[in-house]
């Protein structure tokens, strides 16, 4: 090593050294943990790199438009974490250890916590536009005991690829929520999903365009299922044979979220009675929760 580099190699170490040592002091070990690790981590990126100025640049830019984009609607940063794969990580982090529990997915931007209620074999549709979608299935635990009452949230976009809170005139379609019944079957009217680009008209966009990756979501119906005595599940299931499920924007897919659907002629009779000139189709999918304590 020449002794320029030995100076600039010290130079380097006494900063990382001197900001870790900044931290020492934090009273909660946890923050202090988290602090030591991001600066060690954040550091050796910048050296690992060789971070010029005028990328160091390029970045505060990157993240000042996305601070600027985001408001109460539209929030660039965690979206900015969905697609480096953060969001999926720490899930993964957090997932519950019992075998058999339904697996957890990103939350996304669109869910709203005023969605109406639909009675068991409801329509969420209401309205979205799109093929007929009769989905039905069991909230249980993973030792088969079926959750009864468990609250289901439901959200999707229509045929078109966009969620109702996306167009200008305020509708609210493509969402609900309805109860378990007693033996925790659970079935609803919606519509079927279809593959939509995630928000890439911001700084995000510009990234995954930059970088020749496709904001590109796979079909997918949302749900949150909240139970006493159980762990809240957030995920998705993403519909067998779609084109963008090993490509999903924000690596959201997981193989046992996939779900086959089956397709019915219109002249089948569908659940509820009503007709479909389009057809219909059907998805059966059990909802299976792990308990609070992991048990
Ligand atoms: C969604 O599925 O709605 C979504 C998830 C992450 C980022 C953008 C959209
Ligand atoms: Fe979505």
């Amino acid at each position: 090593m020449s002794i320029d580099r030995t100076l600039t190699t010290d130079r380097e170490e006494a900063v990382t050294e001197e900001v870790l040592a900044s931290f020492d002091a934090t009273p909660d070990p946890r923050l202090r943990e988290i602090m030591h690790s991001l600066v060690e981590h954040l550091h050796a990126f910048a050296r690992d790199v060789r971070l010029s100025e005028r990328e160091w640049e390029v970045a505060i830019g990157f993240l000042t438009r996305a601070g600027h984009i985001t408001d109460q609607r539209r929030q660039e940063f965690i979206l900015l974490s969905d697609v480096l794969g953060l969001s999926m990580l720490t899930i993964a982090i957090n997932e519950p250890r019992e075998p058999g529990a339904t697996e957890s997915t990103v939350f996304g931007p669109f869910f709203v916590d005023t969605a109406p209620e639909v009675p068991l074999g409801g329509d969420i549709a209401r309205g979205a536009a799109g093929i007929p979608c009769y989905v039905s299935g069991q909230v249980r635990s993973v030792t088969g005991v079926p959750i009864e009452g468990a609250r289901i949230e439901v959200w999707e976009a229509d045929e078109d690829g966009f969620y109702d809170v996306q167009y200008p005139d305020g509708r609210s379609a493509g969402r609900g929520w309805l109860r378990s019944g007693h033996d925790g079957e659970y079935r609803f009217r919606s519509i079927l999903p279809a593959p939509y680009p995630i928000p890439h008209d911001g700084p995000v966009g510009d990234l995954l365009a930059a970088t020749a990756r496709g904001p590109m979501r796979p079909a997918h119906l949302h749900f949150m299922v909240t139970a006493p005595g159980y762990r809240t599940l957030i995920t998705h299931i993403f519909v067998a044979g779609d084109p963008y499920l090993d490509s999903d924007a924000v690596f959201g897919v997981k193989q046992n979220l996939v779900v086959d659907v089956v397709s019915h002629d219109a002249v089948d009779p569908t659940p509820d009675g009503t007709r479909s000139e389009r057809g219909w189709t059907s998805i059966d999918f059990d909802l299976v929760l792990a308990a609070h304590d992991g048990s």
